[in-house]
Order: C-alpha cells, then structure tokens, then sequence
C-alpha cells in the first residue's frame, strides 16, 4: 500500500493566521494526507508567517535555512502569509529552492504546486476573500472556533504594514459567517471568536441595501443553543458604536473582555500614529462599555519607543494603563516597518530606550492583572475548559477575562467543558480554583 503524504505546518502571528493555518491543513487532509510533527518526515512544508515586525520576519528566513537543511529530498516548501506578500520574487532569491510563495489572500491556490511540483508558484496578489469559500470547512470545529468576518484595515496607522500586507477593509457576507458559525457550532464549537484586523469595522451591504454590523451577527450567533461564550478582536476604539456596546448589556454570551488597543498614552504620540482620537474620546467609550455591563474588562497593545516619544510621552503611556487597569495586555518595542510612514520619521529611538521603557512598562501591566487576579479569589465565574496542563494531572480552564485557571482533574466524573470554578488562589499569570457543586 502506498504510504500517506504527510505536511508540515508552523504558524507565526496573529489569530487570523491560527485560522488561516486551520484551512490549509483541512485542504490538505481533505486530499488525503496527513499532519506531521517532524519536518524531516514531511513532504510538504508550510510556514505560515508574520511580519508585523521584524524580528518575526527575521525568524521566518531563519527558521527556512533551517527547513532546507532537514527537510527530506524532493519535499516541496514555501511560505504564506505576510512575509510572503512583504518578500514576494525576492524570497525565490534569499532561499532559491524554496517551492512557493502566497501571500494571505492567495494561499488556496496551493493545489496548484502540489499538482505541479516543478514548478515555483509565486501569488501575492490581494484578490480579495474567495479563500474562505474555495478552501473545505474545518471538519470537527475546536471548542473556541475563530471565524473570520473582515480582513485588511482602512486605518493607516503610520507604524503598521497590515494595510500593506492585508489591503484594504474587506467584510464577508454576513449569511457566509452564519453559516460558517453554525458549521463550528454543529461541529464542537462551544465559543465562537469573531476575528477581523479592524472587527468593529465589519460592514455587509446585501443586495437589498440592507446593511449588517458586527451586532447583527453577535445577535444571531447567541441564538445558537450550543454556543455559549462569544467573543471579538481585535476592536479600533473608535469604531465602538453605540450598537456594539449595547451587546455587551443585552448579550449575555458575549463575554465581558475585550482588546481595544490604545498603542499609546501620548497625544502628540497619537497624532503622529495617525489615531485621530483624543484620550477622552477613548475614555468616554470605556465609561460606556462600563455603563452597559459593569464587570467588563479592557486589553490593550502599546508600542513604546514610537519615533520622537519623550519620556513625558512614555509617563502617559503609563498613567492611562495605570488609570484603565488594561489585563491581558501586549506591549512591543517600535518596530520600523518597510511601506510605512514612521519608518522614515525623523528622531527614530535607540534600542536601549526602547527595552527599558519595555521593562517599565511590562513591569506596570504585570503589577495590574496581579491585582486584578487576586482579587478573583473567592468568586465562582463560568469557565471553558481548553485541556489537560502537560503533566495530565490538571485541566486549564479559562475565565470570561480570558485568564487560565487551573484546576485538579477530578477523580470520580468526566471532566465538564463548561464548568462554574470557583477561584482559591492568584498569581501575576493564573488562577487556580475548584468546581463548584451545582
Ligand atoms: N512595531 C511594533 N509593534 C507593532 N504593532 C503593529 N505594528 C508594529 C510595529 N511596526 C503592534 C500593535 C498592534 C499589534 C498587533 O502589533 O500594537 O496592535
Ligand atoms: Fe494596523 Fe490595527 Fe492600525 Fe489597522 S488599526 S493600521 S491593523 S494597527
């Protein structure tokens, strides 16, 4: 009999590449081959890439000398994604064997090196959202499915290659994401994770006019029985309409968390990222969200060390995390970006600063989610269980703040997906609790 092709996916980045992974793996199962761990066994090798900044780039075309060297002879490998849609024909030069080379609104064209594999397949192209439809569905959907609504983003922020590398906003057809909801929710899908560069942006005009938002589809999505928990990221402050907000008082399945990234404290900061919003707009919008559902918790991204950032700037930075109490945040050193603005700004920061406003900062936020995890303790708060830890003994939970709770595995029952936790102990990264008896 002959044996199974096997391949080899690594993902870098961000959730929509998590996804976009997902698809490409079930295309290839659905053509009869099978997932490897070990790329010296694989004849097809992916890595699906992340260039937000440039230490992920880096990583990609290291990561590739290394493939090449394991990789068995005759196995194909390329890269998808944003590296690939940023590197393009160059990347044929840097790595001259590679096979292919997608950018991420073309890696459904796959088929066609597999089909042909003395070929080099180069398409960067940004045609548009045909992916999600010419690619087969997940088959069994995970417990938290993602499910993308919009793609690339009409900000511009000076710092961003997103719009570069992802285009312009790009919104699915609001009944193509019910339908793919109910698949996941028909499938295993206990949450459901709505994701989008710009996912408060989401917009679908039908061919009646009639316009849909991101509310319409969280309404809908709740209806679902078997749909407990949802969720949306990653959100532009300003692009908070009352709509939105509302959800989080009438939904009770939307979850009480969410990212809406404020990049920085600094007005003049703001300014030159191109976010033309004041820090009383933006707290107003918080003061709203918290109006219509108390408990709700906020996540942010900052970028420190942004070109011309003085240390007045960095102290504001660290004043609104401290006044917001942000959980769950990502900070990042300034990373200057090739088809962006801030790149070629003048009074770029030294490395230094940058990793000791990083420190100052990651040091902040740390102090924050401690406090706010220790003062869980005590509470009892419906969690979603993810799985075993590694050691098999405990199983990781997570709470409607997205922290990770873990909890015993119990002796005598089966292990509750969804369970009432109570929680008895905190630390900077976790919680720990027990099950509640209902
Ligand atoms: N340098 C550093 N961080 C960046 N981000 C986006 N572009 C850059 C850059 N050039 C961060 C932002 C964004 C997150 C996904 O990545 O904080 O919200
Ligand atoms: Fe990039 Fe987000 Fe700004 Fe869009 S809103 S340009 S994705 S940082």
């Amino acid at each position: 009999m002959k044996s199974q092709k096997k391949y080899f996916i690594k993902t870098f980045g961000c959730q929509m590449n998590v996804y976009d992974s997902w698809r490409i793996a079930a295309m290839l199962d659905a053509r009869g081959m099978v997932a490897s761990k070990d790329v010296a066994d694989a004849d097809v090798i992916i890595l699906n890439t992340c260039s937000v900044r440039e230490k992920a780039t880096n990583k990609v075309f290291s990561e590739l000398g290394r493939i090449r060297d394991a990789k068995k002879s005759g196995a194909l490998f390329g890269i998808v994604g944003c590296v690939a849609r940023e590197t393009g024909a160059k990347a044929f030069h840097r790595i001259p064997d590679l096979n292919f080379v997608l950018g991420p609104q073309s890696y459904h064209r796959l088929p066609q090196i597999l089909e042909n594999p003395d070929a080099k397949l180069l398409n960067i192209d940004l045609g548009g959202l045909e992916k999600f439809d010419e690619m087969p569905q997940i088959v069994h959907a995970p417990v938290v499915s993602y499910i993308p609504i919009q793609e690339g983003c009409n900000h511009c922020c000076t710092y961003c290659i997103v719009p570069y590398t992802r285009g312009p906003e790009l919104s699915r057809s609001f009944n193509d994401v019910i339908r793919d909801t109910l698949h996941a929710a028909k499938t295993g899908a206990i949450e459901i994770c709505f994701l989008g560069q710009n996912v408060n942006g989401y917009k679908y005009t039908d061919e009646n006019g009639k316009i849909y938002r991101l509310s319409d589809l969280i309404r809908e999505t709740a209806k679902m029985p078997e749909i407990q928990r949802i969720r949306f990221t990653s959100s532009y402050p300003t692009e908070m309409t009352d709509d939105l907000i509302q959800m989080f008082k009438t939904e009770h399945k939307l979850l009480p968390f969410l990212n809406m990234p404020i990049q920085s404290g600094s007005p003049d900061v703001l300014k030159r990222m191109n976010r033309p919003y004041s820090l009383d707009a933006y707290i107003k919008i918080i003061n709203k969200l918290r109006d219509a559902r108390p408990d709700i918790q906020i996540s942010s991204d900052f970028i420190v060390g942004f070109p011309g950032e003085t240390d007045n700037d960095f102290e504001q930075t660290l004043k609104i995390a401290e006044q917001i109490k942000y959980i769950n945040s990502y900070s990042f050193k300034y990373s200057p970006r090739p088809h962006t603005a801030a790149a070629l700004m003048p009074n770029q920061i030294p490395e230094n600063i940058k990793r000791e406003r990083l420190a100052v900062l990651d040091s902040a936020l740390n102090e924050i989610q401690r406090k706010f995890n220790e003062k869980c303790i005590g509470k009892t708060l419906p969690c979603l269980c993810e799985g075993a830890d590694k050691t098999g003994h405990h199983l990781i939970y997570r709470t409607p703040y997205m922290q990770q709770c873990i909890v015993a595995c119990p002796k005598d029952t089966a292990c509750p997906t969804m369970a009432n936790i109570k929680i008895t102990a905190a630390n900077r990264a976790s919680l720990r609790g027990e099950y509640v008896k209902n």
